[in-house]
């Protein structure tokens, strides 16, 4: 992975910038020694390292689950996110033969609950709820809903065969029925916070079920926690945290992921919730956003290009392309693309990207790339590892314990007051 500033570095000063990558540098060694804010919750630095028998054991429950035409996995924020993020990069965008994994938990609307019960009316379905408290309301509604269409459908007996819980290890009502019924289930380590939970089981176990290859994932997660704790300035983890508060100080307080392609839009909000619940606090912090190119230019470009100049972006690119396809020829060339004939879909989205590029940035938008080879769960296990040691530094540099959220109690306090639980 290559992180590259080419294109942000008229927007920056270089002596401000080389102050911040101290300070950054610092918090890292403070990160690495246990001793910054909210050092409880570094477990998620060492998750890569879990053990070859622990990887089998997630794999050899997903083959199991596999068998299944459906599985749902209940879970919201951090114990849902991850999963969706990885299975949308790595699944077809049509080919619906694999075991079918879809999503319940992740929000309060009557109509999905209702349509979602109605299609899994005989279907031949297992449950994952997934919640580190064990007590969040969205997950745990979901839950007493489809577990009741299950025993009503299969019966009780058939909890062991059907449900794999993933919460902590001692409390919380989902490992109270886990005892109860004698389920299958995995862990969610203590010191590891929800968004950070991603190559925990929380991730591990949806994503090897819709077949996304968790090993190479892991490895290359390991390979990028390997290399972005490493204390250098040249570290891409401290130079993207640096730049980040750097172009927030200067008034960019809004950074932009940007993709050219559509499986990145879960990723993408992956990302949002990694940094968004990790930096914005005591009123600061960069807000996160994203776009797809080119759609997006369509909507939300004409902002970009010439709307508030308080965004930055960073775009996410790869120089091989997954898959590829050429544009035909055409005979009567009635729509004038004959100019395409033969150009491939990379290479015209690859021209779409470098002329958005171009505008952003004589527009005043900073533009960073970060830029890969191809996607591979290897690449996006170590972009994982980026994210996550940077959003940690980053939000240490910028002085809030970016492994908190209590912010996200408020609406919680009002809805249960309202709903009549306090
Ligand atoms: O990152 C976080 O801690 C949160 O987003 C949680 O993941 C989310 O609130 C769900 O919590 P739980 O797993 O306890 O149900």
């Amino acid at each position: 992975m290559n992180f590259n500033t080419e294109y942000g570095s008229e927007f920056i000063r270089t002596e401000e910038l080389d102050k911040i990558k101290k300070d950054a540098l610092k918090n890292l060694t403070d990160l690495k020694q246990g001793v910054c804010k909210g050092n409880d919750f570094l477990g998620w630095t060492t998750l890569p390292n879990i053990s070859k028998g622990e990887v089998s054991k997630i794999q050899e429950v997903a083959n199991g689950l596999k068998q299944f035409e459906t599985v749902v996995v209940i879970g919201i924020g951090g114990s849902y996110l991850g999963a969706k993020a990885l299975i949308d990069l790595f699944t077809p965008y049509f080919d619906r033969s694999q075991t079918e994994v879809l999503f319940a938990g992740h929000h309060l609307d009557e109509t999905y609950l209702s349509e979602l019960i109605a299609y899994l009316k005989n279907k031949d379905f297992a449950l994952i709820p997934i919640s580190k408290s064990g007590t969040t309301l969205e997950p745990a509604i979901a839950f007493r809903f489809l577990l009741n269409l299950m025993i009503e459908q299969f019966g009780t007996s058939e909890l062991q065969n059907r449900v794999v819980t993933i919460t902590d290890k001692s409390k919380g009502a989902l490992r109270q029925l886990t005892d109860e019924y004698q389920l299958r289930s995995f862990i969610v380590p203590d010191d590891v916070g929800g968004r950070f939970s991603v190559l925990s089981p929380v991730g591990l176990l949806p994503i090897a079920i819709a077949g996304v290859d968790i090993q190479a994932l892991l490895q290359g997660a390991k390979e990028g926690m390997l290399e972005y704790l490493v204390l250098d300035e040249n570290n891409p983890a401290i130079e993207y945290s640096a730049i980040r508060n750097y172009l927030y100080r200067n008034g960019f307080t809004t950074e932009l992921m940007v993709y050219s392609n559509p499986k990145w839009n879960a990723f993408s909000e992956w990302w949002k919730q990694l940094f968004g619940e990790s930096e914005g606090k005591g009123k600061q912090g960069i807000f996160p956003a994203s776009i797809n190119i080119t759609t997006d230019l369509h909507s939300l470009g004409q902002y970009v290009q010439d709307g508030k100049r308080n965004l930055f972006e960073t775009f996410i690119r790869f120089s091989k392309p997954s898959s590829d396809i050429n544009v035909p020829n055409s005979q009567e060339n009635y729509d004038k693309l004959n100019y395409l004939s033969g150009k491939s879909m990379y290479f015209i989205n690859a021209k779409a990207e470098e002329g958005t590029i171009k505008a952003h940035t004589e527009g005043g938008v900073p533009v960073l790339e970060i830029e890969m080879d191809i996607l591979s769960e290897k690449t996006v296990g170590k972009l994982i590892a980026f994210y996550e040691v940077s959003c940690a530094v980053s939000g240490l540099v910028l002085g809030v314990n970016p492994f908190d959220q209590p912010g996200v109690e408020a609406y919680k306090n009002n809805m249960f007051r309202l709903l009549g639980k306090i």
